[in-house]
């Protein structure tokens, strides 16, 4: 297993050796401009864990809002390796909006003196091209947050922009090997407008976060059935991470056993558990006077580790760009079920769907396709085009080996 994400790791070293922007730029660079960005190599020398010999070629990551609230939990689990795994080096890619660069400069200070000895430098900047330069691993959490009273889609006007920037900067220098995980909201549209705007990448390596939700679901179901998390699965999370998004448990299971069976409560489950998940960021928001943070921070390891390294035969919801299949749109960021074999997903296909879910599912269809419709000004018009050919690509297998790791 060790030598296979070895053999990986290589693969995407020599991948990312045709790219035009090399690691050695990013760090010797000292062109900085005056409000402040900087790049600090977090030690003169690798510190290596035992002997180091093991390690995997180092890895840029990129984490933008990185001096917000969900970056300041993120942050030093992704540096512990939680994430991406105790033998994967990485320099973190830290980007902010000049005018918290200085909260930044506090943030990089405390991943210092965490002195974590798989991060070998931290890159910490305002610009994009410098903040996205080579990195194979985007994650996208600089957004502004919601507050009470507002929906997520409320969030458009002032994100929806920040996600087209990104995605021309992201399309101009990262590495071959791209991934991009979108956490700011509304992150489904944001990640349809972020795509659209890197041409230069498949739009299925664009993936934005519903494991929330999917956390959410899970533990409500655990605590109704009094049994243990690991012991639920086959939670889907279906949609918009937002007030529309179903949580279906038509076809989860609690111990191996049919949920439904086992909960045996369908009024609990329409009238309780689904409301519930649906409206807890606002419940959070309402008794913390802030956002989720520490939860959405612990959602994005575990999708990006299911992900990275595979999660067997758990099932996973993640917004990805709809293929048309259970009666989406293509091309809406959706959130489906899918399976991780490591590296890239699959989207889980044919499951039955009742009347109910239809309907659950199609009230968030029509909500993304609205949010869709308010952007459309940010999405470049070939983008249907290269949606067709995305798909064409993925059958054919030439988009195969761009995806592979
Ligand atoms: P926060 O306000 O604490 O931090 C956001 C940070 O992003 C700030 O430091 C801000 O300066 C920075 N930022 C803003 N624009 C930026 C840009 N263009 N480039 C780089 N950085 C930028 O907010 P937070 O609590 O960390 O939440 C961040 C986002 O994540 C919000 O949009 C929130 O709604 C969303 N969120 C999503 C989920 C989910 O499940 N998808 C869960 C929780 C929060
Ligand atoms: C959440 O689900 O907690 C986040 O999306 C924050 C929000 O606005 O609800």
């Amino acid at each position: 297993m060790s030598s296979l994400r070895h053999i990986r790791g290589l693969f995407r070293q020599f991948v990312n050796n045709s790219c035009s922007i090399k690691q050695d730029r990013v760090l010797s660079n000292s062109n900085y401009s005056s409000h402040g960005n900087f790049i600090v190599p977090s030690r003169g020398v690798q510190i290596y864990k035992g002997s180091g010999k093991d390690w995997l070629p180092t890895l840029h990551v990129a984490v933008t809002g990185a001096a917000g609230q969900i970056a300041y939990s993120l942050l030093p689990r992704i540096a512990n390796g939680e994430m991406l795994g105790e033998d994967q080096p990485i320099v973190l890619h830290l980007l902010e909006v000049p005018q918290a660069l200085s909260k930044l400069e506090g943030v990089v200070m405390e991943l210092q003196d965490c002195a974590f000895p798989l991060v070998q430098g931290i890159v910490a900047t305002d610009d994009l091209r410098k903040g996205f330069a080579d990195v194979s691993v985007a994650l996208l959490v600089g957004a502004k947050p919601r507050s009470q009273g507002m929906e997520r889609k409320d969030l458009l006007s002032s994100n929806a922009n920040i996600f087209a920037e990104q995605g021309k900067a992201l399309n101009e220098v990262a590495a071959n090997d791209l991934r991009v995980f979108v956490v700011g909201n509304p992150a489904n549209t944001n990640a349809l407008i972020c795509a659209a705007n890197a041409p230069r990448f498949n739009p299925e390596r664009f993936m934005s976060m519903t494991r929330l939700d999917q956390n959410r679901t899970q533990y409500m179901l655990a605590e109704k059935a009094g049994c243990k998390i690991p012991e639920v699965d086959r939670v889907i999370v279906w949609g918009n991470h937002s007030s529309t998004q179903y949580p279906d448990i038509t076809h989860a299971r609690i111990k191996g056993e049919s949920a439904r069976k086992v909960i045996n409560d369908e009024k609990w489950i329409r009238e309780v558990m689904i409301p519930k998940v649906q409206q807890r960021g606002a419940e959070v928001i309402k008794a913390r006077g802030a956002s989720s943070a520490a939860s959405a921070a612990a959602a994005v390891v575990d999708h990006m580790r299911d992900y990275w390294h595979g999660a067997g035969d758990r099932w996973c919801s993640v917004g990805i760009p709809s293929d048309g299949t259970y009666g989406i749109d293509e091309g809406l960021w959706y959130s489906v079920p899918v399976m991780c074999p490591g590296g890239h997903y699959r989207r889980i296909l044919n499951l039955p769907i009742e009347e109910f879910s239809a309907s659950m599912m199609e009230k968030s269809r029509k909500e993304l396709v609205e949010e869709r419709d308010a952007v459309r000004h940010l999405i470049p018009k070939e983008f249907g085009e290269k949606m067709y050919t995305a798909k064409k690509n993925a059958v054919t297998g030439a988009g195969k080996k761009a995806a592979s790791k």
